[in-house]
């Protein structure tokens, strides 16, 4: 990476304005998935180590600039602080008197917790007056939230115009790994899924020429299969999208080094939603709708997988939030934990939560903590969160 990181300065003993991105979600007061924090313990220990106070920024949900009380930071500063084994004090400000107090009082390896810094309109509109006032409580801005760094906001950009700013080690991590992919040791694979074409065509369109196997699953895989004429029942599909589909299965029937695979047999529920089989793609009765990804298709995949140094995947194969739907994800998952020698980049969101619940997270190279983020940079768009560090 040709940004500077947290190794690159001098942060001994100085206040750190540290943007995280604990951008998660809590169920009658537990939290439902922990990875963002998790994640970011390596940068908040390094920081400590070198006796830095860490001042931590963070945005939670989109409160549209105002105060909203589910949306307090103060459940985040309480799971980091028993995941740190040491008390995170929650503010109930991001600026003014009381951070400016409790900075004050600050120790050596002391870690606060700004309120949630959506409360304030100014965070989206880039503020630079805000930006100033967060920037004040600091001397130097480390910036840890690769998941919010396609969002140009005052604590992601706008704050860099007043410190210092270089990355933190989650933030180095995941640039480093995207990287990886866009500039991949071959062979390399795409696996795609999720709902859409629309969200995933960036993808193809940067990193096709590039592949040598692309799969595609999940609902996107049903406009691909209704260019070809097949009859999809009442599946979902995007009709405006049929021209993308048949442009990308031209382009890959042209070129003797890229294998496309759609699916040959699904997953299909009755119109009531309940009863699953499995059939060819050529035989999905009226009425049903396709829900995954079939037994011989997660066969094929996985079979191609094998020979691949490089993969990435973005997007569920299924309706993989309900059984028995998700069977082709959470096979895909257990597929490329066990691929013999390939780098394995998964992007965040739905398909960072597939491989934790198919219990192999750890067995991927990496699982990106951006959702939107990787699928940004994955589609070539600069992030306007790495632009902004200093370059080596
Ligand atoms: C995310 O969860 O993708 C990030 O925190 C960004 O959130 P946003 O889409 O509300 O800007």
């Amino acid at each position: 990476m040709d940004k500077r990181t947290i190794r690159d300065i001098d942060v001994s003993g100085k206040r750190v304005f540290l943007r995280v991105d604990y951008n998660v979600q809590f169920d009658d007061g537990t939290i439902l998935d922990d990875m963002r924090l998790r994640e970011s313990i390596p940068t908040i220990r390094a920081l400590q180590e070198c006796g830095a106070k860490i001042i931590a920024c963070s945005h939670r949900g989109r409160p549209g600039g105002k105060v909203v009380e589910e949306l307090r930071n103060a459940p985040v500063a309480e799971h980091l602080g028993r995941l740190l084994g040491q008390p995170v004090r929650a503010l109930r400000a991001c600026v003014g008197p009381e951070v400016d107090a409790a900075v004050a009082e600050m120790h050596s390896g002391d870690v606060i917790l700004l309120e949630n810094v959506r409360f304030h309109a100014e965070e989206e509109d880039n503020d630079p007056e805000f930006a100033r006032a967060l920037a004040s409580c600091a001397e130097v801005f480390v910036c840890d939230a690769f998941g919010t760094a396609h969002r140009a906001h005052a604590s992601v950009v706008g704050v860099a115009n007043y410190l210092p700013v270089v990355a933190g080690l989650l933030m180095e991590r995941e640039i480093d790994y995207l990287e990886r992919v866009i500039h991949p040791v071959r062979p390399f694979a795409l696996i795609l899924g999720g709902a859409k074409v629309s969200d995933k065509i960036g993808i193809l369109e940067n990193l096709a020429a590039k592949a040598d196997l692309i799969c595609v699953g999940g609902g996107m895989a049903n406009t691909f299969l209704k260019a070809q004429g097949i009859d999809i029942g009442a599946s979902l599909a995007e009709n405006d999208r049929i021209e993308d589909a048949l442009r990308v299965m031209r382009q890959a029937a042209l070129r003797d080094d890229l294998r496309l695979m759609i699916p040959t047999d699904v997953v299909i529920a009755d119109p009531g939603g309940e009863r699953a089989n499995t059939v060819s793609v050529n035989r999905v009765p009226p009425g049903f709708r396709i829900l995954d990804i079939g037994r011989q298709t997660i066969e094929d995949f996985r079979d191609a997988l094998q020979t691949m140094n490089t993969v990435v995947w973005n997007g569920p194969l299924g309706f993989f939030e309900r059984e028995p739907f998700d069977r082709g994800t959470i096979e895909i998952a257990r597929a490329l934990a066990f691929l013999p020698h390939a780098i394995t980049v998964v992007g965040g969101g739905e398909t960072a939560a597939a491989v934790q619940r198919a219990g192999v997270a750890d067995r991927i190279s990496h699982v990106s903590t951006g959702g939107g983020a990787s699928l940004e940079m994955l589609q070539g768009i600069t992030l306007p969160g790495v632009a902004v560090l200093l370059d080596r």
